[in-house]
């Protein structure tokens, strides 16, 4: 499904007005160390609005005749042989829609002759400093040049009000990408489901996830993958993934391949040996109910609170009957005991960014759930090893399951619905 970059851009021109220029840079590149890079991984609203992947670029839109400017990097044989192809300022124009077009160099003297006769100025301050220096610069230039009848902007505006309202509803090539990443997702948690066996090292798990992604084209992993044996699981971040697997541990991934710019964020919890001991299967049970009482909730209208309070209540029944707390069910949410066992949130929105963009209360009100909005529902329940307070037999049990549920007319679709999560389908994919 092809994207249609112009469309996009059509929609912010519009919505930002006549009176109006946005500005969005390319996120800046980071040493990793000495003279090595981290890899690059093109910025989400660029590529949103051009489709662009190169660093080092700048895009302007402002309604008139002319109304997408591109600045990049420009053709450089010398540096091409090193750091590869550039589209370059001619290829801006032609190969992505640009009505003008600029050396990156140029960005500074030009953003000040842009800005003028513009009112507002939609640019993200606060992301990378050294850019507001430079957008500030331009801006008092500009300022200082409006004489005779022009004007400068006077107001700058967070573009997110535009830019990520829109990047919140995702439109049919965006939900074909999502599905896709989910689908290359699934092929990598069927591949450490059989890579996953006592005395085998959690890396060796990770390597399978990451290998899986990259042979079936996903350009790179959504985030750090998570890969938590035993009492790791209880370790919310846990990216080490060095440990040796035991006989009678879970194992708690978390990874999500990026496909086409888009996310997938999944969890999975397993035990390495290919049974639950009943402790463990007490606890899975729990986490599987309340993530799927918490999916039930998705559709038109709810909100993440509500879909959060769904997991919450039945975790909270489930804690009392593990002997994990004790007191009536309203009370304990009402003191918000759970969170002893349970400290993270249920959902966050997924997109191009795995905690993707887009307001979560709107004027005060949880926003409600529309069609194409795509969030995750990740319930867990994590008893910590050293926690004396807990029955014996469940110290040491982290359980986390996640999906990434697409809100549709009707409800809801589980994209992430491949991958197995009934317990006795786990139980024998690992006997085979
Ligand atoms: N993997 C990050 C998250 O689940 O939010
Ligand atoms: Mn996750
Ligand atoms: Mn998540």
């Amino acid at each position: 499904m092809p994207v249609n970059f112009a469309e996009r851009r059509a929609r912010v021109l519009e919505r930002i007005g006549p009176h109006a220029i946005l500005l969005v840079p390319s996120s800046p590149t980071h040493v990793r160390n000495n003279d090595v890079e981290h890899e690059y991984r093109p910025d989400s609203d660029l590529y949103y609005l051009t489709g662009f992947r190169e660093p080092n670029a700048a895009l302007t839109l402002a309604q008139g005749d002319a109304p997408m400017t591109l600045f990049v990097r420009p053709r450089d044989l010398a540096r091409e042989i090193w750091d590869g192809a550039r589209v370059g300022v001619d290829g801006a124009r032609a190969q992505f829609g640009a009505h003008a077009s600029f050396d990156v160099q140029e960005l500074d003297a030009r953003l000040v002759d842009l800005m003028l006769d513009r009112r507002q100025l939609y640019y993200a301050l606060g992301h990378d400093r050294a850019m507001d220096e430079r957008v500030l610069s331009a801006l008092f230039a500009a300022r200082r040049k409006a004489r005779k009848g022009k004007v400068a902007p006077t107001e700058i505006i967070e573009p997110s009000v535009v830019l990520h309202e829109l990047r919140w509803r995702k439109d049919e090539a965006e939900i074909a990408a999502m599905q896709r990443a989910a689908d290359i997702s699934a092929k990598a948690f069927e591949r450490a489901l059989a890579t996953t066996r006592p005395g085998a090292y959690e890396y060796e798990v990770e390597a399978e996830l990451r290998g899986t992604f990259r042979r079936h084209g996903s350009e790179r992993c959504a985030y750090e993958p998570i890969v938590a044996s035993g009492p790791n699981a209880c370790t919310l971040h846990y990216v080490t993934n060095d440990r040796r697997m035991e006989d009678g541990d879970l194992l708690l991934i978390d990874a999500g391949a990026e496909s086409g710019s888009y996310a997938s964020d999944v969890t999975r919890t397993f035990p390495v040996n290919g049974r639950f001991t009943p402790a463990q299967r007490r606890v899975y049970d729990a986490v599987l109910r309340a993530q799927q009482r918490a999916i039930a909730a998705v559709e038109p209208g709810a909100t993440l609170p509500k879909v959060h309070a769904a997991a919450v209540r039945s975790l909270t029944e489930s804690m009392v009957e593990l002997g994990l707390l004790e007191g009536p069910i309203d009370a304990l949410i009402e003191r918000e005991e759970h969170k002893r066992y349970y400290m993270h949130g249920t959902s966050h929105w997924l997109g191009m960014d795995v905690h993707d963009v887009g307001r979560e209360w709107i004027d005060g009100e949880p926003r409600t759930f529309e069609p194409g909005c795509v969030l995750t529902v990740e319930p867990g329940l994590y008893v910590r090893p050293d926690d004396e307070t807990a029955p014996a037999e469940l110290r040491g049990i982290g359980v986390r399951i996640e999906d990434d549920v697409l809100v549709t007319a009707e409800g809801h679709r589980v994209l992430t619905a491949a991958i197995p999560k009934e317990p006795e389908v786990i139980e024998r994919r690992m006997a085979r």
